[in-house]
């Protein structure tokens, strides 16, 4: 008979469906008991989606079979409570935050924190108040997007008051973290303390947080997904096959922990190539739309190169508060106005 562990290393392998993790890491399951008779393993299931949860019984079935020695295996599931609901527990609503929207992206580098930050502002333009949570800690580019380099002030009650830039208000764990830091501590340990993080700043009343995701769909961005009440999730993408494969991904993320999916955004239609700097040329278009249409989400429309928006980025100007008619702030000002109506604030 194999031990628990032996099992668990098996269990390890079975992904999640539509996710890039693992059951095991999931938090999945709860219990192997090893007998005589058999194997138990005891699932807790995080979705009420029964075809989901019947293909992981069956891979769990089918994988713990496979073990040598192991006569018999049973599979419970124990109904974890839907997301929605579960965010009695540790899934909070920020006090005094009435929507709280998450900007994602399958990959790094397709223009997120640039999305995130000009969408802020856009939303902030159409009245209302807005802030800003870097929840990247890697690479926490917001801040020098929004030119956030003086120290946070801290209340006695230890709150943390954000900064305010452009008429939002902004705070990135980043600004007590050092990278240095931030990359010793690396993985759920940082995200764990970032979403506690999140709820121990002075916001005071806003009507809408963005908070720009840690590039990818791993762990981070489920954790944080998972722990703090979402109202709507924004996809950015670029118009390759290989960013749009990502699209997927991140629409299944936000799916399975119940948060609605505002759209998409396609960005950029070239990849400039992070390490070499070479721009790759110029991929089809309208594969964003494609894509939004075939997975039954909303297009929130395409972005293109403006090369403004770069260098706004790059020197704390970012183009929707700094050039409000340009053709991308009027854009990003659309997409605030669908996000806004969707998440009816
Ligand atoms: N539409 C655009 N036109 C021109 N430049 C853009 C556009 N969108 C983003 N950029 C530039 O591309 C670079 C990457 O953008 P950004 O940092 O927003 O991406 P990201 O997805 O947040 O990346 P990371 O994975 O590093 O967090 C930045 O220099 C940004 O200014
Ligand atoms: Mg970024």
């Amino acid at each position: 008979m194999p031990t628990p562990n032996e099992i668990l290393t098996e269990l390890r392998k079975i992904r999640y469906p539509g996710l890039s993790r693992d059951i095991v890491s999931f938090g999945m399951v709860k219990d192997i008991e090893v007998a005589q008779r058999g194997v138990t393993v005891m699932l807790s299931a995080p979705t009420t989606k029964p075809e989901v949860i019947e293909r992981i019984v069956e891979e769990v079935k089918r994988s713990v079979s496979a073990i040598e020695g192991v006569p018999a295996v049973e599979v419970n599931v124990e109904r974890a409570p839907t997301p929605r609901s579960a965010a009695a527990l540790p899934r909070q609503p920020i006090p005094g935050v009435k929507r709280v929207l998450a900007v994602a992206s399958g990959k790094g580098g397709v223009g997120k924190s640039t999305v995130a930050v000009n969408l802020a502002l856009a939303i902030a333009s159409l009245g209302r108040k807005v802030g800003l949570m870097d929840a990247d800690v890697y690479g926490p580019s917001v801040a020098m997007m929004v030119g956030a380099d003086e120290r946070v002030r801290i209340t006695e009650a230890r709150r943390i008051v954000p900064l305010e830039r452009f008429g939002i208000r902004y705070v990135s764990m980043a600004l007590f973290v050092d990278e240095e830091t931030a990359i010793i501590w690396r993985g759920p340990m940082v995200t764990k303390l970032e979403s506690e993080f999140l709820f121990n700043v002075e916001w005071g009343d806003l009507d809408c947080l963005v908070l720009d995701l840690p590039p990818g769909t791993g762990d981070a961005q489920l954790t944080i997904t998972q722990r703090v009440a979402l109202d709507g999730g924004i996809i950015v993408t670029t118009p390759q096959e290989i960013a749009l494969l990502d699209v997927r991904r991140g629409i299944a993320m936000f799916r399975e922990v119940g948060v609605p999916v505002l759209g998409v955004v396609e960005n950029l239609s070239y990849h400039l190539c992070r390490k070499c700097g070479a721009r790759h040329e110029i991929f089809a278009h309208g594969g964003g739309a494609r894509l939004a249409g075939e997975l039954g989400v909303p297009f929130l429309g395409e972005l293109p190169i403006v090369r403004e928006l770069r260098e706004g980025g790059d020197h704390a100007r970012p183009l929707v508060a700094i050039d409000p008619e340009n053709s991308m702030s009027i854009r990003m000002r659309e997409i605030a106005a669908q996000a806004l109506a969707a998440m009816k604030v």
